[in-house]
């Protein structure tokens, strides 16, 4: 069924990656790892494995955390110890065995947890402002968080690196920075989290200036060509937020991400073909600013995604939920099957 999906279905080259295909899996958190230890088995290789012998071009993981605090709900994986990592190279190792290409995504929360979750200390934040929501999977609402210091922010930009490095021995091909959805990059990123007077606060070009050391810092142990930053409006803690002008702080961010020499974005979003200004889609806007690869997302169907590529809207398609309920997506694609439709009842229990 190439004929269908020629765009989506047919090869595609970034630096040293060749994907099969520009069908890319969503990072999605599954909480399948040990609690106390972080490290994940053999259900979360099989998973992964899964997805690649079924010939997904790109995959993205779960949100990875980079040390005990960026922990923001129970059974999440880390890339901050030894064991951790030996964990993490045999699904690297798998995907590989099927010829796949698959890197990690580094997470960390910031003020959006509770130090019962995360290492019995206060969580870190860009201003000590606490979020208004509940804990996942935990309930208690979101502990007021610690105000970083300057030597913390170098500190978490360190435990950044770090991660990065480790990925890079675990066998992955490269790795995500969560910049997006109201987590520690966005909290610093946004005015209703960051009011701080240093060079890290300020108007929007200084406070995003922790991002842009955080992929220096990271992009110097993945490589320029490996590593993919995830931004957006959206906050999963405050579904209602909205950039007041959208068009200027996209163009603040293509700047920024040009400058530190970014390859590849990946704008997140909840509906793809929603408008966002002038009737254009977030990732219309984002085009206009950004030559490069990007990575389109959000409640996509493969004809959306088929349509957006040949448009040169976007470079690789990202599918979550169908990737949950199809671990045979792209066979079905291909054979021109029907999908499965995502249940969360169902598909979210177990790794499938
Ligand atoms: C179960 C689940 C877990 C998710 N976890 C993450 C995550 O760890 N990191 C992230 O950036 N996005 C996460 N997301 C968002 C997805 O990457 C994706 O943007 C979203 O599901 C929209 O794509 P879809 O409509 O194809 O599912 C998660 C989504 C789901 C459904």
């Amino acid at each position: 069924m190439e004929d269908i999906y020629p765009n989506l279905l047919s090869p595609f080259r970034i630096g040293n990656w060749k994907l099969k295909n520009k069908i890319t899996m969503a990072p999605m958190t599954r909480g399948f790892a040990d609690d106390k230890t972080g490290v994940v088995g053999d259900d979360v290789v099989e998973y992964y494995r899964k997805r690649a012998a079924d010939g997904v071009g790109l995959i993205i993981t779960e949100g990875i955390i980079i040390s005990p605090r960026a922990k923001g709900t129970f059974n999440l994986s880390g890339l901050y110890t030894n064991e951790q990592v030996k964990g993490w190279r045999k699904v690297t190792d798998a995907v590989h065995e099927e010829y796949g290409t698959i890197i990690a995504q580094l997470w960390h929360v910031g003020r959006l947890t509770h130090h019962e979750v995360a290492a019995g200390l206060p969580p870190q934040a860009p201003s000590a402002i606490r979020a208004i929501g509940h804990v996942h999977r935990y309930g208690k609402p979101f502990d007021r968080p610690e105000e970083m210091t300057e030597e913390d922010i170098k500190e978490t930009i360190k435990q950044y690196a770090t991660a990065a490095h480790n990925a890079m021995q675990a066998g992955f091909d490269g790795v995500e920075v969560h910049g997006a959805h109201g987590y520690l990059i966005d909290q610093f990123n946004s005015e209703v989290s960051n009011h701080r007077t240093d060079e890290y606060g300020g108007h929007l070009a200084k406070r995003i200036t922790f991002m842009k050391e955080v992929l220096q810092a990271v992009m110097s142990e993945a490589g320029d060509n490996n590593t993919i930053i995830r931004f957006s409006e959206l906050k999963d803690d405050a579904p209602q937020y909205k950039w007041r002008d959208p068009e200027t702080t996209i163009q603040t961010f293509t700047e920024a991400f040009k400058e530190v020499g970014i390859k590849i974005i990946h704008p997140s979003v909840h509906q793809f073909d929603k408008v966002l200004l002038r009737g254009q889609t977030f990732h219309e806007v984002v085009r206009k600013h950004w030559d490069s690869n990007i990575i389109g997302v959000g409640n996509l169907n493969p004809e959306m995604a088929e349509t957006a590529i040949q448009n040169n809207v976007i470079n690789l398609a990202a599918f979550g939920r169908p990737l949950l309920a199809n671990p045979d997506f792209v066979t079905k694609l291909e054979r021109g099957k029907p999908l499965e439709i995502y249940d969360s009842q169902k598909h979210l229990i177990k790794l499938t």
